[in-house]
């Protein structure tokens, strides 16, 4: 390429990223000027083009019809007047011009009077806005040569002209709806009337519409929660029920996978406690020596057999109520001490959320039985924010490396076998908290503690 069209080619491409980059503001203020909710969205996209549509229609009325309208019916008026003052002029006896006066009232529908040896009064004060004013006022100028004032404004209902001559003023009374087309407002009336009319028909449509949107949007909500779904069922139109039954689809398969995961791990681990029954029963006719070993890893699969059915067991449908945090995290303090840990708890902010509350014990049992375990410092604090409850469990123990707090979460894993081989611990800790946060909608993370070992933190939307 030669280095000019290079140096093009680089110009276009930058004019062409600024302008993707002022769109993307452009959208991005836009979205955040806009309502968030649907309800108020639809109604703008209702209302916006029924009120471009009035303005232009008023406008376009206003503009030509109206203005055309008042302009020739002043223009009308005032060749009568003009008229009026010309046979004035020429008939310049009491008889003619009493003849004048009653032709203008009987035809022209003016009255008249002559006021001899008066002056025009000073100009009034010109009306801001008037059609009619300045329409009027620029007619009759056009037609009179002589000096003229007039009110317009005064009295409501007439318009009030008064022409100089030599020796006297003529004084000129129109009514008002012969100069203007008066009842242009009724237009504007009826326009805003019906659109009233329209808005308030289209609110009561789009609410009914949108209330199934909500509806599903809260039963989705409150699923992901974990929380009892009742008293929703499909409705409004045909795509929204469609979502809805997807949903209660979606719901059934979830909810039936999880029985049967529950159940299958019951019978399994029942089944399979029996047979270690059995084993048991016929190490203890062997040689004690020689099975002490065989005995020993017996007894752990039991153990975590029995965590097993204990886990499966826990997870069969507890209803949510409203609980009070602040007290489970207290119980948990006192649980924590009577092991012999050093355990302080805080709560701020609103206590009661609705959970499930024997799961959220065990979650944060686990997480406090571990920090007493491997630690004797432990730091409960517990937050409720607008969305979200927040508990982290601090402690001054080895922690955790971070690459493996993941691993950690998985069933019967134990970081280190020779460090807790005697406390016992089945690895399952961990697994059940997390179990029983995300049955919440939630989730367990480990971090670092600011007392120096691990922090777990059990987030919940509420
Ligand atoms: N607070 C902690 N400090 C250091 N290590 C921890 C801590 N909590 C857990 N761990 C490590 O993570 C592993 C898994 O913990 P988890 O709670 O799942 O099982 P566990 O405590 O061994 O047994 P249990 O089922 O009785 O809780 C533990 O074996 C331990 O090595
Ligand atoms: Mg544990």
């Amino acid at each position: 390429m030669p280095k000019s069209v290079h140096v093009a080619w680089d110009a276009a491409c930058g004019a062409n990223a600024r302008m993707r980059a002022n769109n993307a503001r452009f959208g991005s203020w836009f979205n955040s000027v806009m309502p968030k909710g649907l309800y108020a969205r639809s109604l703008i996209i209702i209302v916006t083009p029924m009120v471009i549509l009035q303005s232009v229609l008023a406008f376009v009325f206003m503009e030509r019809h109206y203005n055309t309208v008042t302009r020739r019916l002043s223009a009308a008026v005032s060749q009568d007047i003009s008229a009026i003052a010309d046979f004035a002029v020429a008939f310049p006896s009491p008889e003619g011009r009493e003849q004048v006066r009653q032709i203008a009232q009987s035809s022209m529908g003016l009255s008249v009077d002559f006021l001899p040896d008066e002056h025009l009064p000073p100009p009034g004060p010109k009306p801001f806005f008037s059609i009619l004013d300045s329409n009027f006022t620029g007619e009759l100028g056009k037609r009179l040569r002589r000096p003229f004032w007039t009110d317009t404004v005064g009295n409501s209902n007439l318009i009030e002209v008064r022409i100089q001559f030599d020796d006297m003023v003529m004084r000129i009374f129109a009514r008002r709806s012969q100069a203007y087309l008066s009842n242009s407002h009724i237009f504007l009336v009826w326009m805003v009337g019906t659109s009233l009319v329209l808005l308030a028909v289209a609110i009561l449509f789009l609410r009914n519409q949108i209330k199934p949107i909500e509806a599903l949007a809260d039963a989705a909500i409150a699923f992901g929660k974990g929380r009892d779904v009742t008293g929703f069922r499909p409705r409004g139109a045909r795509e929204v029920r469609g979502a809805a039954l997807a949903f209660l689809e979606m719901r059934r398969r979830i909810e039936r996978q999880i029985e049967q995961r529950t159940t299958m791990l019951a019978g399994v681990s029942h089944d399979m406690r029996t047979i270690l029954t059995r084993f048991k029963l016929e190490l203890a006719f062997l040689n004690e020596a020689e099975t002490d070993a065989l005995r020993k890893d017996v007894d752990e699969l039991q153990s975590m057999l029995e965590a097993y059915l204990a886990f499966a067991r826990d997870d069969m449908g507890e209803p949510p109520v409203l609980t009070d945090i602040a007290r489970l995290i207290e119980e948990a303090r006192v649980n924590g001490e009577r092991h012999g840990a050093g355990v302080t708890s805080a709560f701020s902010g609103d206590p009661m959320v609705t959970l499930r509350p024997d799961a959220f014990r065990r979650c944060l049992a686990n997480l406090v039985a571990n920090g007493w375990r491997y630690a004797d410092r432990i730091d409960i604090n517990g937050t409720r924010a607008e969305r979200w409850l927040i508990v982290t469990v601090d402690d001054n123990g080895p922690g955790i490396p971070p690459e493996r707090r993941e691993e950690v979460f998985r069933p019967f894993f134990r970081l280190d076998e020779a460090r807790n081989q005697d406390a016992g611990g089945s690895g399952l800790g961990l697994t059940i908290a997390r179990d029983a946060a995300r049955a919440h909608g939630g989730d367990v993370s480990l971090g670092d503690s600011p007392l120096g070992g691990l922090r777990a933190t059990i987030r919940i939307p509420v």
